[in-house]
C-alpha cells in the first residue's frame, strides 16, 4: 500500500514550514530556562480527581499508559471501557496546551479478552469525537518476552501520539540517533548529504527497539506493568521542553515522575492505587543514589496539589500560545 503519511495534517504542516526554510513557532520553547528549580506533585487518587484541578491549555504532555481490562489486577476491570476512558480523553485534550501531545501507550493483541478496551477502540473513539491529531503510531519493539506455540511470539506495543493541534512542539533534534562511526564516515562522503544533518545522526523513525524491563531489571521498583525509562524518556525529549509540565494520571510505578526530574520538566503524577507512594519513595531514592541530579538540578516534589506553594501556576510556567 502507497504511504500516505504526506496526508496527515499535522506533518503537512510541519513540512511546509521546513520547505519554507520557516521555524515552527514553537521552536523558541526550546530555549526555555532549563536550569530552573522543577516542581513535581504526586497524589494518590483517581484520574479524574485530579484532572478536574488541572487549568485549561496547561500541560505540555501526558504520558497515558491505561488500564485495558486484562485483568492483570483489581484495577484492570471496567465494565464499559470505552463509556470510562472517554471521561479522561476528554479532560486530558481540555488541559493540553495548543503545542501539546499525548502519548497513549496500547495493544491489539488483547482485544476480546475480558472486555471492550484497547488501544484500537480508543484511536477509533478519537478519530470521531476529538480534534487531536494522531501524528504517529510508535511501535516499541522489544527483543524479550512471552514463548508461544498456536501464534507468533509477540514482540510489540503501540504508543499512538496524538498532537491538540498542528502547532504541536516536536524536538527531533533532541532524540536523533547517532550514526556508527563507519556510517558516519561515509554519509560525510556523500555529496548529496547536508554534513550538518549527518553530524546530528538519524531519525530514530516509528519503530523503537528498547528491551521491556526484566523481573531482575535494577528499574524496577514492584509495579507489574512497569515501562522502561528509556522509552518514557525519548518522548519526554521529543513532545515536551525543559520547564514544561508532563502529566502522568495512571503513574503506575512513578517513572514518569523520574524522568521528568531528570530531563527538567516538572511533573505532575497519580495513581488511584495507595501503593504509588511507596514506588514514589523508591524511584526518588534511586535519583539520590544517582547522586549528580543534585548538583546538576534543583528540583520539590510534594505529596498532593493543595501542597504545592503558591499554587498551580508554577507547574504551568508561561506557556505561551503558539502563533498561527
Ligand atoms: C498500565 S499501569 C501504568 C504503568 C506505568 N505507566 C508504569 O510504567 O509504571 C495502569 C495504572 O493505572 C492505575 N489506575 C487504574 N485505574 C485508575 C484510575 N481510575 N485513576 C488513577 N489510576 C488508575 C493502576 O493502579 C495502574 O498502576
Amino acid at each position: 500500500m502507497a504511504n500516505r503519511s504526506h496526508r496527515n495534517a499535522g506533518h503537512r504542516a510541519m513540512n511546509a514550514l521546513n520547505k519554507a526554510g520557516q521555524k515552527h513557532s514553537s521552536d523558541a520553547l526550546v530555549n526555555a530556562d532549563a536550569s530552573a528549580r522543577t516542581k513535581h506533585v504526586y497524589e494518590v487518587g483517581d484520574c479524574l480527581d485530579m484532572l478536574a484541578k488541572i487549568p485549561d491549555n496547561s500541560v505540555q504532555l501526558i504520558v497515558c499508559d491505561p488500564p485495558y481490562n486484562i485483568l492483570l489486577a483489581d484495577w484492570d476491570d471496567h465494565a464499559n471501557y470505552i463509556a470510562w476512558a472517554k471521561t479522561w480523553l476528554a479532560e486530558a485534550e481540555r488541559v493540553l496546551s495548543s503545542t501539546g501531545s499525548i502519548a497513549i501507550f496500547g495493544g491489539l493483541q488483547y482485544q476480546g479478552e475480558a472486555g471492550s478496551g484497547d488501544l484500537l477502540s480508543i484511536i477509533s473513539h478519537m478519530r470521531e469525537h476529538s480534534k487531536m491529531l494522531l501524528a504517529n503510531l510508535i511501535i516499541w519493539n522489544y527483543p524479550n518476552g512471552m514463548s508461544a506455540q498456536r501464534f507468533f511470539a509477540n514482540r510489540h506495543e503501540e504508543i499512538a501520539w496524538f498532537a491538540k493541534t498542528k502547532k504541536y512542539y516536536f524536538d527531533l533534534d533532541a532524540v536523533r540517533e547517532p550514526y556508527d562511526e563507519a556510517t558516519k564516515a561515509a554519509y560525510m562522503k556523500d555529496k548529496r548529504l547536508n554534513p550538518e544533518s549527518v553530524e546530528k545522526g538519524r531519525n530514530p523513525t516509528n519503530v523503537w527497539r528498547i528491551g521491556r524491563l526484566n523481573g531482575n531489571s535494577l528499574e524496577r521498583v514492584g509495579h507489574p506493568t512497569q515501562k522502561p525509562a528509556a522509552v518514557i524518556e525519548r518522548l519526554v525529549r521529543a513532545l515536551s521542553y525543559p520547564g514544561s509540565t508532563v502529566l502522568d494520571f495512571f503513574a503506575g510505578s512513578g517513572v514518569t515522575a523520574r524522568v521528568a526530574i531528570q530531563e527538567g520538566r516538572n511533573s505532575i503524577c497519580t495513581d488511584a492505587d495507595p501503593v504509588f507512594r511507596e514506588y514514589m519513595t523508591k524511584q526518588l531514592g534511586f535519583l539520590r543514589a544517582e547522586g549528580l541530579l543534585n548538583s546538576v538540578r534543583q528540583y520539590d516534589v510534594v505529596e498532593g496539589l493543595e501542597n504545592l506553594d503558591p499554587s498551580y501556576e508554577a507547574l504551568t510556567p508561561g506557556i505561551p500560545e503558539a502563533a498561527e
